[in-house]
């Protein structure tokens, strides 16, 4: 995979500072909640993110999920939006924290917050591991962020160009003769 990347943008120890800092604000946020926090990470991209997120959380938690496919394959721009599965577990009643790897132009994360808030939750927030300030919507509220990055198309740590390079360690700038 390295003779992809043409740039390392943000390396894995700091991926793994700032996931401890990250931890640190929400873990204050959630400290006294007493109605069950549930933990919904947006398929595919947030696996990596929060296998290591839910690690410096010391709450007590449930994990749902939710998968949607922004159907991009090999084109880096945003396609046909489909849920492949709605959000499993009852989250009734419950305050859900949201996570997904990166927001982008928010169509995404539009939809979800549209299937949690139909689900019923006492509180939802989100939190991503990156954000493209330049495009993400104004109206569209996230709580946590992991770092603003430019306007370009970067793989690793979940995060996939035609579901290649999720496991890539750090987040990185692919080769741009390999965009299709
Ligand atoms: P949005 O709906 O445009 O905000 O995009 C959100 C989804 O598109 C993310 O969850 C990613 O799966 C994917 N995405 C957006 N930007 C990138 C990128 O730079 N690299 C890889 N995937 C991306
Ligand atoms: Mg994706």
């Amino acid at each position: 995979m390295d003779r992809d990347v043409s740039r390392v943008l943000i390396t894995r120890e700091q991926i793994a500072q700032r996931v401890r800092t990250l931890g640190a604000e929400i873990s204050t946020v959630y400290a006294d909640s007493s109605r069950g926090l549930t933990i919904l990470p947006v398929l595919s991209g947030a696996i990596i993110f929060l296998a290591d997120l839910i690690r410096e959380l010391p709450l007590k938690m449930k994990i749902a999920v939710v998968h949607l496919s922004s159907y991009r394959g090999t084109a880096t721009d945003p396609g046909e939006m489909r849920v492949i599965h709605g959000v499993s577990g009852d989250i009734r009643d419950r305050d859900v924290l949201i996570v997904d790897d990166i927001l982008d132009t928010g169509n995404t994360l539009r939809r979800v917050h549209g299937l949690v808030r139909g689900a019923g939750p006492a509180s939802m927030r989100t939190a991503v591991l990156l954000r493209k300030p330049s495009k993400a919507p104004a109206d569209l509220a996230v709580d946590f962020v992991g770092f603003d990055v430019e306007d370009q198309f970067v793989v690793g740590y979940g995060l996939d160009y035609d579901d290649h390079y999720r496991n890539y360690p750090d987040i990185a700038v692919l080769r741009p003769e390999l965009l299709k």
